[in-house]
């Protein structure tokens, strides 16, 4: 790419169907887009569910930045940042915990959970000083859509239900497999260090053309059915919804199927309980539906990751550096459910599991690869030929097309540029 005097300039690098290999590997563009991206448009925090009871808190991320997910002594839900206002300690070390206040290990200043200062250490230090000068830094915006609970460090900007778009009926979609209608993650977390740039990660959540090879072994070790889904014969679609969330959907071929639990590679006999609990919530005919349809499999951008039985976050951590979070989805009111989706979760992400590690493979593969001088640019073509709106405007393509990828790419040179 030839030099134009304002490097890096976003409406060089991403082109409708490619994007510049430097867009995953400068990092002076990663500084931009934790200003430009990270904080400031709504991003994915942690969920009502992990913080229950008044004086909860779990330590969570906005891109590299520790925030704690505090549900107050008040019981308002807070997101404040994991920083001593005085010299600038880590606040908090623990991963979750429950306390109405957080004190400082280093000079031992206390905060309450809904972020003032409660007192300094030997006070008389501090005569004529205000408390109110040292209170926590907050994330200013918190939104939470049905429990899951999003931060953004802009003071104005579109709000969270405007953000999320189309995406709300994915949430939507995923609550309905809950009997009570809600979510509850307490499985605890995995995390898995990955030296690739966030953004294969984020493009290859909604990629429907890799599976089959990517994934081939495990499909074939496991006889697994899926394989098909990924396939050039298969009905599913690609979805982008705008605002960079992308999906892939596989209803088309649930239904054309039409098996209750075959989503989740199951039968309706081999849970009986929760079976009973999804008809008598939503009565037999609308519960079949539902499990016929199951979850969604959904990148809600920048960071939130739905894909069936688990959810995932990224965080970026540097331009060469992601940690992957995962836990097991489980449902309120449907146990035999939730033993299964913690079960097939450690299996395709846990330690030893054998999805993830292929996808973390290809994504180093990814990054190595992009700091290769030639060719420069990515391409992003397939399918464009076959895109098409569906009946709610957004664009659909098939399985294996690029859709969502050029979705993400378009609102990513929108945000960039802003
Ligand atoms: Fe926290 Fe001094 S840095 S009390």
């Amino acid at each position: 790419m030839k030099d134009t005097g304002s490097f890096p300039d976003y409406h060089r690098l991403v082109e409708p169907t490619r994007v510049h290999s430097s867009l995953y590997t400068d990092p002076e563009i990663f500084q931009q887009e934790l200003d430009r991206i990270w904080y400031r448009t709504w991003v994915y925090v942690g969920h009502v569910s992990e913080v229950p009871n008044r004086n909860d808190y779990v330590t969570k991320s906005i891109g590299p930045t520790p925030v704690l997910l505090v549900h107050d002594r008040k019981g308002e839900i807070r997101l404040l940042l994991n920083k001593c206002p005085h010299r600038g300690n880590q606040l908090c070390a623990y991963r979750e915990g429950n306390r109405a206040s957080f004190t400082c290990p280093y000079h031992s200043w206390t905060f309450s959970n809904t972020g003032e200062l409660a007192g300094y250490a030997y006070a008389d230090g501090y005569e004529g000083a205000s408390k109110s000068d040292f209170s926590l830094g907050r994330v200013p915006r918190v939104a939470i859509y049905r429990g899951f609970v999003f931060g953004s460090f802009a003071e104005e900007g579109p709000s969270l239900e405007e953000h999320l778009g189309g995406a709300k009926a994915s949430i939507d979609q995923l609550l309905d497999n809950s009997p009570e209608g809600e979510l509850e993650l307490t499985a605890g977390f995995l995390q898995h260090r990955t030296k690739a740039n966030w953004k294969f990660m984020l493009e290859n959540e909604t990629d429907g053309y890799h599976p089959a090879f990517v994934h081939g072994s495990v499909f074939q070790v496991t006889d697994s059915g899926i394989g098909s889904l990924y396939g050039p014969d298969s009905t599913a679609l690609t979805r982008d919804f705008g605002n960079g969330h992308t999906e892939f959907d596989l209803r088309p071929e649930w239904r054309r199927i039409g098996k209750p639990m075959n989503w989740f590679g199951t039968t309706t006999e081999r849970l009986p309980e929760y079976v009973a609990a999804m008809e008598g919530a939503y009565g037999e005919e609308r519960a079949r539906e539902i499990m016929i349809d199951g979850t969604p499999h959904i990148m809600i951008f920048p960071n939130l990751f739905i894909a069936e039985i688990q959810l995932f976050t990224l965080q970026p951590i540097s331009v060469d550096e992601t940690i992957q979070h995962v836990t097991a989805l489980g449902f309120k009111g449907a146990p035999d459910m939730n033993r299964r989706l913690r079960q097939q979760t450690m299996g395709s992400v846990g330690p030893a599991g054998l999805l993830l590690a292929d996808d973390t493979e290809m994504y180093e593969r990814n990054h190595r690869g992009a700091s290769i001088r030639d060719p420069e640019w990515v391409t992003l073509t397939r399918g464009l030929h076959r895109e098409r709106r569906d009946e709610n405007g957004y664009l659909v393509a098939h399985s294996t097309d690029e859709v969502p990828q050029r979705g993400i790419w378009r609102h990513y040179q929108n945000l960039m540029t802003a």
